[in-house]
Parts: structure tokens; C-alpha cells; sequence
């Protein structure tokens, strides 16, 4: 595996390469991550990796600073999963001015959920996204379904942007008990980890009660925030969308509910999709 830390080497490396399928990583790699990467190499003849922790798509209060960096074990992984190149830039090779040019997604999108809970943090996936697409030039990028609405956005983005790349996305790899794998479980203490599989096992029900005819919605997403508020978790939003552009359904809609929550310092988040 070639790993470059600079955008000219990696420019180097890449020179002349033709399907190039990217997957783009914070780090702190789990089985989601490098089902992607196995995706990717399924999709292209070069894979190519990312780990950059994007301190644009970070609010000042947030975990940028603890965000977990596990350099090593991620370069064995990477290896292990078959990838060919790992872009692995620092800030200044990434951001060596401050980038004040940034991608601001339809507010529509960009703005609800995640969006709303975390002003702006769209604009800083945008922007690194677009980045490292510049970077790499990929024809396939993939996603995971975990961030179900940062898939929507990006895929928004390459329509609008008019970018040649195939956005793909993939399901959400989960524990044995449901539990969708995320670098922010490694923040939950024994006990959290035990409650966290609460989150899941809330989509489920919400689901269910939806597809069992139960006709107000708001009701449902309602007595689920209360029996997580109840457990001693702290959610932001337990809602059904529609798949297509995240606004409330309307009959017959291919719907997703989705959940945001804090576990104590945790916030963690998941989502079903449903018919
Ligand atoms: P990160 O959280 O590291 O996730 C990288 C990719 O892995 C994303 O596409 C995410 O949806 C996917 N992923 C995470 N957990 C997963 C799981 N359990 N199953 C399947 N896929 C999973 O998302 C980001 O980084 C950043 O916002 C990024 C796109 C890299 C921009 O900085």
C-alpha cells in the first residue's frame, strides 16, 4: 500500500490511474470502514483510501481534539482489506491556507437533522469532500448508509457540481447486538455500550408501529424520544422521512427513520430505512 502525504505525491502516485474508486475515512477504522474499502475494490482497479479528521466539520465544542487517531492499527487494516493507496494528509498539507472557498449544500437538505444539531458541519463535510474529490479524482466514491443524510448530501452535491463520480452507497455494518459500528463507540464506557444497542432497538420499533398501520407519526417519534429521555438518554431527533429528500412523507413514500441521541458525553446516531 502507497501512502502518500501530500497532495503532489499523491498526485504522483495516481498519474494515469482509470477507475479510481476512493473511500474517504476520519480514521479510527471498524468493520464499516473497510466494508466500503471492500466494496471500492470490487468497483475499480485502484482503491484508494483517506484518513483526514476535518476540523472544518467540527463545532468548537465538539470532539476534534479526541477524536480518535490510531495511525498504525488503521494502516494494518487498510493493508489487510486489500487498499492500494492511503491519502493521509496533515492540516497544512490539506488546508495549507485557511479555506475560506468553501461548498455550501442546499440548505434543504444540508440544514434539517444532523444539519440543525450541528450548524454548519455540512459545509465542512462539503468541503472536504470536494477536496479530496479534487485530490483524487475518483470515478467511484463510496459511502456508508450510517450517515444516511451525508450520503444524501453528497450525492446532492456531485449532481449539482456535475462531478464524473459514481457515489455509492453501502449498508451500515452493525455490532451482533445492533449497534451500528461507529469511532464514537469507542467512547462509551461498559455500561454505555451495554444501553447503546437502545438506539437501534428504538428504530425498530418506530418502524414497526409505522408499518403496522399506526397513523400518527409524530406520536410515535414522540414516545420514542420519551422511553430513550426515560433510559437517561438525551436525543436530538427520532423521526420518519422520506428516503428521497428527508422532508416529512406523504402515503406511499419509501420511508427512513432516523435518530440522533446523546449516551451520556456520547452522541450517537442511526437509522432504518423501512417500506
Ligand atoms: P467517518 O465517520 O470516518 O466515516 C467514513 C465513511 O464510513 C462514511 O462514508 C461513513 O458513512 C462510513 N461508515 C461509518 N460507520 C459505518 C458503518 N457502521 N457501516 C458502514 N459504513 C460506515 O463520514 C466521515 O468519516 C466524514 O464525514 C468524511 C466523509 C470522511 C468527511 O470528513
Amino acid at each position: 500500500m502507497h501512502i502518500a502525504r501530500t497532495i503532489p505525491e499523491l498526485r504522483e502516485i495516481l498519474n494515469g490511474r482509470r477507475r479510481i474508486a476512493f473511500v474517504p475515512t476520519m480514521g479510527n477504522l471498524h468493520d464499516g470502514h473497510l466494508s466500503l474499502v471492500g466494496k471500492a475494490r470490487s468497483l475499480g482497479d485502484l482503491t484508494v483510501a483517506s484518513i483526514f479528521v476535518n476540523r472544518l466539520q467540527f463545532l468548537p465544542h465538539e470532539d476534534f481534539d479526541t477524536y480518535p487517531r490510531t495511525w498504525e492499527s488503521d494502516c494494518e487494516k487498510l493493508r489487510a482489506a486489500g487498499c492500494d493507496v492511503l491519502f493521509a494528509p496533515d492540516e497544512k498539507a490539506l488546508y495549507p491556507e485557511p479555506q475560506t472557498c468553501k461548498v455550501h449544500p442546499d440548505p434543504a437538505i444540508a440544514d434539517i437533522l444532523e444539519g440543525h444539531f450541528r450548524p454548519g458541519f455540512f459545509i465542512g463535510v462539503c468541503t472536504v469532500v470536494m477536496k479530496l474529490f479534487a485530490c483524487v479524482q475518483p470515478q467511484v466514491a463510496v459511502f456508508g448508509k450510517k450517515d444516511y443524510q451525508q450520503l444524501m448530501v453528497v450525492r446532492h452535491m456531485v449532481r449539482q457540481f456535475a462531478l464524473p463520480i459514481d457515489v455509492v452507497g453501502i449498508e451500515t455494518h452493525r455490532a451482533d447486538d445492533g449497534l451500528a459500528l461507529s469511532s464514537r463507540n469507542g467512547y462509551l464506557g461498559k455500561d454505555e455500550r451495554a444501553e447503546a444497542v437502545q438506539l437501534s432497538l428504538t428504530l425498530q420499533s418506530v418502524a414497526a408501529a409505522v408499518r403496522e398501520g399506526e397513523r400518527d407519526v409524530g406520536a410515535i417519534e414522540a414516545r420514542a424520544m420519551a422511553s430513550l429521555a426515560a433510559r437517561g438518554w438525551k436525543p436530538d431527533y427520532v423521526t420518519v422521512r422520506r428516503r428521497s429528500d428527508l422532508q416529512a412523507p406523504v402515503a406511499g413514500d419509501p420511508l427512513v427513520v432516523l435518530a440522533a441521541a446523546r449516551l451520556g458525553n456520547t452522541r450517537l446516531i442511526d437509522n432504518l430505512e423501512f417500506d
